[in-house]
Formats: C-alpha cells, sequence, structure tokens
C-alpha cells in the first residue's frame, strides 16, 4: 500500500474506507494506483470529511475516467457549469426542486442498466444528510453469483435480461424515452476478469427467450442471492462522505427518509462500456 494511505474494509461483503486522502487536491500516480487497486478490490470505497467543490468532483471522478454528463433535469442541466454533476435531493429552492429522487426509498439497481454501455463508476458525495433514513445500501455481485445454486448458475450464463427504461429507481417515469437494452445476466468485470451477475432492477425485467412464469421464477431467486444479508453492507451518511462504487459489479439502494429534513448530494459518473 501507498505511504500515508490506508485501506480498512467495512463489512465481509463489500466496502472499504481510505484514510489519508483528500480528494479535492491532485492525487499523484503512485498514489492513484493504490487507491484503484482498493477500488476494484473493495468495489465501494468512502473517504470521510472531505470539503469538494464541484469542480473538484469532477477532477476526483476524472481519475476513474472519462466523465458522462448528466441527464437533463426538468429540460436543464442541474448544475450549469458542470453538465457532470446531477443532483440527488428532495430540497426544493421557490417552489422548484433542485435534484432528484425526492425522498422515497430507492429500489435495489446499478446505474443507467438499461443503456448499451452502462457507466463504470459513480461518485455520490453528501452536502446536506438528514439525522435519520436516507442510508445507501451495496451488494457484491461477486459473491452473489457465487451463491447461485449450481445448476441455474450454469443456465444463466447464456442467458440474456431484457432491460426496463420506463422507471427511475424511485420509481418515477422517465423524462425522456429510452429502448429496452439487453445485457448477459453473468457478466465478466472488464478490468478483474471476474463473473457477477447483472441484475439491473427488478421491476419489469424479463428473461429473454424463457417463459414469463420461468422468467419471473428464476429472477425471484437470483434477486434473493444478490440481496441476501451477507452480500450487502449499508453506508450510514455524514456530511463530507464521498462514495465511489463499480456499476459494474455492485447494485445499490436507498432508504426513504423523512421529507422534512434536507438531503442534497452531488453526483458524477465515468463512462463504461457494453457488458459481456
Ligand atoms: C442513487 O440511487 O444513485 C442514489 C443513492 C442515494 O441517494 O443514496
Amino acid at each position: 500500500m501507498h505511504d500515508g494511505i490506508q485501506v480498512r474494509p467495512l463489512s465481509t461483503a463489500l466496502g472499504a474506507e481510505i484514510v489519508g486522502v483528500d480528494a479535492a487536491q491532485p492525487i499523484d500516480d503512485a498514489a492513484f494506483d493504490a487507491i484503484r487497486r482498493a477500488w476494484l478490490d473493495h468495489l465501494v470505497l468512502l473517504f470521510r470529511r472531505q470539503d469538494l467543490d464541484d469542480a473538484q468532483l469532477v477532477g476526483f471522478t476524472g481519475r476513474f475516467g472519462e466523465l458522462e454528463e448528466a441527464p437533463l433535469f426538468q429540460g436543464s442541466r442541474y448544475v450549469d457549469e458542470h453538465p457532470e454533476v446531477m443532483i440527488i435531493s428532495n430540497v426544493t429552492v421557490g417552489g422548484r426542486e433542485i435534484g432528484s429522487l425526492g425522498n422515497s426509498e430507492a429500489f435495489w439497481h446499478t446505474d443507467l442498466n438499461f443503456v448499451a454501455e452502462p457507466p463504470a463508476a459513480s461518485c455520490l458525495y453528501a452536502h446536506e444528510v438528514p439525522p435519520a433514513g436516507g442510508d445507501t445500501g451495496f451488494a457484491n455481485m461477486y459473491k452473489a453469483f457465487e451463491r447461485v445454486p449450481a445448476a441455474m448458475r450454469a443456465r444463466i450464463e447464456h442467458l440474456s435480461i431484457l432491460h426496463d427504461a420506463r422507471y427511475n429507481s424511485a420509481g418515477y417515469l422517465r423524462e425522456s424515452r429510452v429502448p429496452d437494452t439487453s445485457h448477459p445476466i453473468v457478466r465478466t468485470h472488464p478490468e478483474t476478469g471476474r463473473k457477477g451477475l447483472y441484475l439491473g432492477r427488478r421491476s419489469n425485467a424479463r428473461i429473454e427467450g424463457v417463459p414469463q412464469a420461468e422468467s419471473e421464477h428464476m429472477l425471484e431467486t437470483l434477486w434473493q442471492c444478490a440481496t441476501s444479508d451477507d452480500v450487502t453492507w449499508h453506508h450510514r451518511w455524514q456530511p463530507g462522505d464521498l462514495l465511489i462504487w463499480d456499476n459494474r459489479c455492485t447494485l445499490h439502494r436507498r432508504d426513504a427518509f423523512d421529507p422534512s429534513q434536507r438531503r442534497i448530494m452531488h453526483r458524477t459518473q465515468t463512462r463504461g462500456t457494453r457488458p459481456f
């Protein structure tokens, strides 16, 4: 490990805290190699007590790959100067929401699973968090794949899921219509070479080439493997927390929280490749 950087695992399932890094400052290549290695090993990294403006969040995310622009929000950008930054928030200013996803539960999903080339990394930085609720959970898809019964594991290696693009993770209809996309159920991580489940999100998903009832039955089994306690870890946020997760081998979800409390998070993501 690089001098001055510590990696502290956060659970047996996934997640590690990185100590000794100021994400607002340039990170030298040797330090960044250690961080990237920890990210590939632990799937989700936590950096506490960070103080980042949007330019610094964009700069930090850019070390992990090419940034993607955030989707338009109510026809315009979340942050005019930084089109890569998405705001996830329940706060309204002058009667207008400043961000997406409100205060309700966000169901288990991986980001933009319904596009041809879903993002690789997602970063989430906490500006304001409620005193209770709004925790974000993560699930390890390598471990989930190992939990699938052997006969089903062999079968799903040759099957794909058609991913529904209509609803976001909080159950809202999307502003723009994107065609549904098919991806293999078992995905090989392009950097680690490890196999993991790639389930996307549960609602309206369908395994292709399999009768509907059988598809539902198989998806129920796969989702149980993917979200059982022994493959998950939940993060209780503090302001200044920065998380980066790997969408290629994790799922995430968020707990609901009291609508009278404020939660403001800024999010960025890097470009990914077509799952194979
Ligand atoms: C998300 O699903 O990307 C948002 C997670 C969160 O708000 O904690």
